[in-house]
């Protein structure tokens, strides 16, 4: 059989461990898809930097992402670059040509998703992003798939890891917000620039994508009501445990009836509730739905291992279509519920 050959785009964190598993895990991946994986290409910024211990011929590194994309020898594209403009001129060029895209871009998917399933729809290739929200946790295909016999009423979610692991040392320790965010930097959990986690960004992008999916409406990130975690002081800890409970950076979409809300900030939860214990830089996910009642998704959402596990699962599902000449549904907008502006109460 012909190998799926497959261009990445990216080699940072999660890049290196996309190649390393495609590596480590070849034989398996082979026998479960029916044919080999190969990597056509790999599109980076800059040429030259010392990738030598990846498992990967280093004449395949390229700076012209397009132009790999472009290639007729190409099947499927893999993107772990994230941002907007590029990436997304990228993935719409391969979707319209026929080339399935694997990505973990939650910024993209939450600002323009739309923009990516039509041309899904226009090239008939598949989009898949199970990486693009709680990293390695199996979520996106439950709700897109599992879940299809019944509705989902609510999604509440741990789906910040630098947060929570702030939120979490700040309740065992009775730390404040800008030592346990120090702490969070040295070990590597917070990024340099932390804004984006800490204003509540990520964890909104992130609720537009799982909404979008549970509740089979478009939603993005513009439709999120944001607050982010920085104003929960040791103070605030200390009165919740008072009252048995914890402080939590959430994202809460709801269902009533015919309209969606969707919201990210910090919540007060009982010790008793499932999310409570989530502690450390985990993420979890908690579902509730008409007929299977309440549903919990637990496990790490950061980091370029867990994330690449993901990813892979994706790439499998992918070549596997691409092979059997189907195509996985990738997004149901039917429901079209009236999303509830921001502000209206
Ligand atoms: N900054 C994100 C987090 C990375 O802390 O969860 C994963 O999306």
């Amino acid at each position: 059989t012909r190998p799926v050959r497959l261009a990445l785009l990216g080699c940072g964190t999660v890049g290196t461990e996309v190649v390393r598993l495609l590596h480590e895990q070849a034989d398996d991946l082979t026998a479960r898809i029916g044919a080999p994986l190969e990597i056509a290409g790999i599109a980076v910024r800059r040429l030259g930097r010392d990738r030598g211990d990846l498992p990967v011929d280093p004449s395949l590194f390229t700076t012209d992402a397009l132009g790999l994309i472009k290639r007729d020898d190409v099947d499927l594209v893999v993107e772990v670059v994230g941002g907007i403009e590029s990436a997304r001129t990228w993935l719409v060029e391969g979707l319209r040509a026929g080339k399935s895209v694997v990505t973990a871009n939650k910024a993209l998917l939450a600002e323009d998703g739309g923009t990516l399933h039509d041309a899904a729809a226009e090239g008939n290739a598949d989009l898949y992003y199970e990486a693009s929200v709680a990293g390695a946790i199996p979520l996106l295909r439950p709700l897109r798939e599992s879940l299809h016999g019944d509705r989902v009423t609510a999604v509440t979610g741990i789906v910040n890891g630098t947060t929570n692991f702030i939120l979490s040392s700040m309740a065992t320790t009775g730390a404040g917000f800008n030592e346990a965010l120090e702490e969070a930097t040295e070990l590597g959990y917070a990024e340099a620039d932390p804004t984006a986690d800490v204003e509540g960004f990520d964890a909104a992008a992130k609720a537009a994508i799982l909404a979008s999916l549970a509740f089979h409406t478009r939603v993005t990130a513009a439709d999120v009501f944001r607050e982010g975690m920085t104003g929960v002081t040791a103070g605030d800890m200390a009165s919740a445990k008072e009252m048995g409970c914890t402080i939590k950076l959430l994202c809460i979409a709801q269902r009533r009836d015919d309209t969606v809300s969707v919201r990210v900030h910090p919540a007060m939860i009982p010790l008793s509730h499932p999310l409570a214990g989530v502690g450390d830089a985990f993420n979890a996910v908690f579902v509730e739905t008409e007929a299977a009642g309440p549903l919990m998704f637990y496990g790490r959402g950061a980091g370029g291992r867990p994330t690449a596990s993901a990813v892979l699962g994706d790439i499998v599902a992918a070549a596997r279509n691409k092979l059997s000449g189907t195509r996985a549904p990738s997004e149901s907008n039917y429901a079209k519920l009236r999303v509830r502006p921001i502000g209206e109460s």
